[in-house]
């Protein structure tokens, strides 16, 4: 099993390759792609040493799975190249996700519809993963009408520029900008950049990969996507209102029943998710569940996951260990 890393110098690329390790993924051969600035730099994975490579030379090694997280038009213009040799292609970028052709998967809810023949597979956006974890369990029950989502989303979900943004703050040191804005001390009601309708990119994607995700176009989100100076993990503050009503308990019981998933709701302890306690875990944490009080058959819930994780990283690789599992590759 060859496994190449496109963008292995990068922020995600980083966590990629701990989480190939941790879950001990059965490769036998490693591919660590970069940039032209990147190649021929020396990195460590599981006591080896590696050389970056270039992805002509990538393509050339013809392996396994490539798993892509170096931006979109470097997925647009490589992956293809890939697909031609035979290469399964798992893409962190958005560039393929709302493509008709291409499955958007997480695992734990549609990685039953893949086949060998998806050779351009994607990852949905970070922020969406999350939402669609704990709304999948509640919309096989109650189905859903209408949802809104407000995010609270760290600079590590812009790469390793913006974290350096707000360390430079922090530190009180002079250094380029990610944000037209500061970012410390500060929340940028924009992720990602403006479309026509006047919703940010990251909005659009939040109304849009959910429903490919689910199968469904029948409900509807609305969102609001926030920058804050949180190095990491993104929360999400979610309005879902149902067809059918539900009862609270079993609400929590259907989540926690969901692989993946942890609830964690208690205002008598104050126990509720927090991005500083999601960092490093792979689950998608819930709590702060609540009876809307002003419509009917309508749940509030706060949900927080290390958008590096879940958000990109363990998704891809658990999508390649279906693969692997299933002999698709
Ligand atoms: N951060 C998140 O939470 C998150 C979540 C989900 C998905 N993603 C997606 O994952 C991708 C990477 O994000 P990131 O946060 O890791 O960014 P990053 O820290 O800026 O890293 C970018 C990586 O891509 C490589 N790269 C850039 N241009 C390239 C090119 N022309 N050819 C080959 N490699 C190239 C870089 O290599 P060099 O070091 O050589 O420049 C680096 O390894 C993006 O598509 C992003 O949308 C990010």
């Amino acid at each position: 099993m060859k496994v190449a890393v496109i963008g292995a110098t990068g922020m995600v690329g980083d966590v990629m390759l701990k989480v190939l390790a941790e879950r001990n993924f059965p490769l036998t051969e490693l591919l660590l792609v970069a940039s032209e600035r990147s190649v021929g730099k020396k990195m460590t994975f599981q006591g080896k040493e590696h050389t970056v490579i270039g992805l002509a030379d990538a393509v050339a090694a013809r392996p396994n799975i490539a798993i892509f997280s170096a931006g979109g038009d470097t997925s647009l213009e490589w992956a293809p190249k890939f697909a031609e040799v035979g290469t399964t292609v798992v893409d962190n970028s958005s560039a393929w996700r709302m493509d008709p052709t291409k499955k958007l998967v997480v695992p734990e809810i549609n990685a039953h519809e893949l086949t060998a023949e998806d050779k351009i597979i994607a990852n949905p956006n970070c922020s969406t993963i999350q939402l669609v974890m704990a709304l999948y369990p509640l919309h096989k029950k109650y189905k859903m009408k209408r949802v809104v989502v407000s995010t609270y989303q760290s600079v590590s979900g812009t790469g390793v520029k913006a974290v350096q943004q707000l360390e430079n703050e922090i530190a009180g040191v002079q250094g380029e900008m990610a944000y037209p804005y500061p970012i410390g001390r500060n929340a940028l009601p924009h992720c990602d950049v403006f479309m026509e309708n006047g919703y940010t990119k990251e909005e659009m994607k939040l109304a849009r990969e959910p429903q490919k995700i689910l199968d469904d176009r029948t409900f509807s989100i609305s969102a609001t996507a926030v920058r804050i100076p949180t190095a990491g993990g993104h929360s999400e503050s979610v309005n879902v209102e149902f067809e059918n009503d539900f009862e609270l308990n079993e609400v929590r019981r259907l989540l926690n029943e969901m692989p993946g998933v942890t609830v964690q709701d208690n205002p008598d302890t104050n126990t509720y998710p927090m991005p500083i306690y999601a960092h490093d875990k792979d689950e998608v944490f819930v709590g702060r569940l609540r009876r809307d009080e002003t419509q009917r058959n309508t749940l509030n819930m706060w949900i927080v996951a290390d958008n590096l994780r879940k958000g990109a990283a363990t998704n891809a690789v658990q999508i390649s260990e279906y693969l692997v599992e299933k002999g698709l590759v």
